[in-house]
């Protein structure tokens, strides 16, 4: 059902686990299964600088989440925030029909955070 390298990621997913002094750290759920999401970003002067995560989820959920994490590790903020799932997906080699909502998750993730980090900077979310 899936690539090697989605079971690579699968199997042995990048970047997870909690981290210790997180510059923000949000959660969210899958609204179609109701899996879950953790993010934690550590961000300086608009990079971010370290990324890790918790997912409670299936096999693509937690490789999509593994994948996209790599996806914007050094990357600017703006930069992440153009990540769509289709991205995470493609970086993966694809997954199958069915499976791809569960890429959303890390997007949703990424977005939430990126704004609430923006918030705690007085600046207006994006849209
Ligand atoms: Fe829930 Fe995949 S079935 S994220």
């Amino acid at each position: 059902m899936y690539n090697e390298t989605v079971m690579d990621h699968f199997e042995h997913p990048r970047n997870v686990g909690e981290m210790e002094d997180p510059t923000v750290v949000v959660e969210v759920g899958s609204s179609e299964c109701g899996d879950r999401m953790k993010l934690y970003l550590k961000i300086e002067d608009d990079v971010i600088v370290d990324v890790s995560f918790k997912t409670l989820g299936c096999a693509a959920a937690i490789a999509s989440s593994s994948q996209a994490t790599e996806m914007i590790k050094g990357k600017t903020i703006e930069e992440a925030w153009n990540l769509t799932n289709m991205d995470v997906v493609e970086a993966l080699g694809g997954l199958p029909e069915p499976k791809i909502h569960c890429s959303v998750i890390a997007e949703d993730a990424i977005r939430r955070a990126i704004n609430f980090y923006r918030k705690d900077q007085g600046l207006e979310p994006w849209k």
